[in-house]
Formats: structure tokens, C-alpha cells, sequence
């Protein structure tokens, strides 16, 4: 695997490719939810580039910024024993001033969900990812189902945008107990990790209860809540129920595809989780 530090280096590397190349961005503290999307791109193209930056204009001044997780020899490590042809490691200066600016159209999308709590984040995202898209020029790009409004995001901007770079979406990676991977799970004990499983175990029972026919969103967030609290220690930032395309809460369920999402605060850290249902394939 080669490293590559700088744009020109990278430009120079990327002149010579003659066939698709599949792009993993990433902030680092790679877990296997990072080498599944690695995996996918390995599968589909013939060159696969990870990113690793930590982009600072996605963290607010009260997020962790400062204490984001950090393992960039093992990081190293496993992208070398996955073959990844290049690693992209570029610094603040490269990013921000060696790359020129974009101008991202703004959504309805990014001021939803994950905008209402963290109003910053979809605008820091978009840049940096059209920024690396506009080094990278990959044919393909991988997103995990995880961050699944990042994931609808980056969809519309390519679209919007007019990159012809195909986005595969990947299913989000959990531990043994359910625990979706996240590089901030690093932040719990093992035993932390345990409690923080009942996250998706609630989700899971929302989606037994759209399985019996409940239609009523309410009645089936406070399903999750009921079963969330259990575990005192655990603080919901919001449970949604939002029509998939446009995401906007819901008030009855009838056809319509739905993403069932939450972010939950536990021993200071957001952990979030969704999943998606049809009602019309049950
Ligand atoms: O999902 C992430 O890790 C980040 O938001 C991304 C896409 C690498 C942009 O910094």
C-alpha cells in the first residue's frame, strides 16, 4: 500500500489509473464496520483508496474534536493486510487551503434529524466529501447504512452535483450483541458496550411492533422508549419515525418506506442507530 500525503502527489497517481477506483472516506480508528466498505470496494474495482482525515468542520466546539480516537499505526496496519492500493493522509493545510473550495447546494435534508441536534454537521460533511471527491475522482464511493442521513446526503449532492461516481450503500456492522461498530464505541468499557446493545434491541422491538401491524408512530416510539429506559443510565436524544425520502416525521404508517432512527446519550457518548422498513413487504 502506498501513502499519499499531498494533492499533487495524489494527482500524479491518479493520471496514470485507467480503470475504476473505489473510494472509502474515512475519519481513522477504523473498526470492521470501515473494512466491510473496504471489502465492497475491493470486490467492485480495480484500485481501492481510503481517506483518513479528521475533518474538523463537522465537530461543533462542545464535541470531541480533541479526544476523537486515534489508532493510525493499526489503522495502517489493516488497510495494508486488506491490499488497499493508496492510503490518502492529508493534513488540515492540504484539505483546506491546497484544495479549492466548493460551493455545496444546501438540502431541507441537512437541517433533519441529526441537523436539529448537531446543526453544523451535514455542512461540514458535504464539503469535505465533494473536496475529497474532486482529488479522489473515484468511479465509486462507499457509505455505511449506519450513518444512513449522511448516506441519503452524499446520494442527493452527487446527484445535484453531477459527479458520475456510483454510491454503494453497505449494511451497518454490529458486535455480537447487537451494538452497531462505531469508532466512538472506543469510548465505553466492554461491559458499557453490553448495556448499549439495548439501543438496537429497542429498535428491534419498534420494528416487531410494525411487524403486528401498529401503524400508529407514537405508539411505537414509546415502545422504544418503555424499553430504552430500563437502562437508566441511557438519555434519548430523539427516536423518529421519518418518511425515507424527504424526512419528515410521520403520522400514520401505510405504505410508505420509513427510516426508524435514534440517538441516544450514554456515559457521555451519542450513539446512534436506524434501520429501514417497507410495511408492504411484510
Ligand atoms: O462518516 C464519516 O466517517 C465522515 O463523516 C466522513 C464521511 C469520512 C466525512 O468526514
Amino acid at each position: 500500500m502506498k501513502i499519499i500525503k499531498t494533492v499533487d502527489e495524489f494527482a500524479a497517481w491518479r493520471n496514470r489509473q485507467k480503470n475504476s477506483i473505489g473510494f472509502v472516506p474515512t475519519l481513522g480508528a477504523l473498526h470492521d464496520g470501515h473494512m466491510s466498505l473496504i471489502k465492497q470496494s475491493k470486490k467492485k474495482c480495480q484500485s481501492t483508496v481510503v481517506s483518513i482525515f479528521l475533518n474538523p468542520t463537522q465537530f461543533a466546539q462542545n464535541e470531541d474534536l480533541d479526544s476523537y480516537p486515534s489508532t493510525l499505526d493499526q489503522d495502517i496496519h489493516n488497510l495494508d493486510f486488506l491490499s488497499v492500493d493508496i492510503l490518502f493522509l492529508p493534513n488540515e493545510k492540504e484539505m483546506y487551503q491546497n484544495v479549492s473550495e466548493v460551493k455545496i447546494p444546501s438540502s431541507d435534508l441537512f437541517n433533519k434529524l441529526e441537523g436539529k441536534s448537531r446543526p453544523h454537521f451535514f455542512y461540514g460533511v458535504t464539503t469535505i466529501v465533494a473536496k475529497l471527491f474532486n482529488v479522489i475522482k473515484p468511479t465509486h464511493t462507499f457509505f455505511g447504512e449506519k450513518d444512513a442521513q449522511q448516506l441519503f446526503i452524499i446520494t442527493e449532492m452527487i446527484a445535484t452535483m453531477k459527479y458520475s461516481i456510483k454510491l454503494v450503500s453497505c449494511p451497518t456492522i454490529r458486535d455480537k450483541n447487537g451494538l452497531a461498530l462505531s469508532s466512538r464505541n472506543s469510548y465505553l468499557s466492554t461491559d458499557d458496550k453490553k448495556q448499549a446493545a439495548i439501543i438496537y434491541q429497542s429498535l428491534m422491538k419498534v420494528k416487531e411492533g410494525l411487524d403486528q401491524g401498529i401503524s400508529n408512530p407514537n405508539k411505537l416510539k414509546d415502545i422504544f422508549k418503555k424499553n430504552i429506559v430500563t437502562n437508566h443510565n441511557m438519555k434519548i436524544d430523539y427516536i423518529s419515525i421519518a418518511d425515507i425520502k424527504i424526512l419528515d416525521e410521520i403520522d400514520t404508517i401505510k405504505e410508505q418506506k420509513v427510516l426508524v432512527s435514534t440517538a441516544v446519550f450514554f456515559q457521555g457518548v451519542r450513539l446512534i442507530d436506524n434501520f429501514i422498513y417497507r410495511l408492504s413487504e411484510t
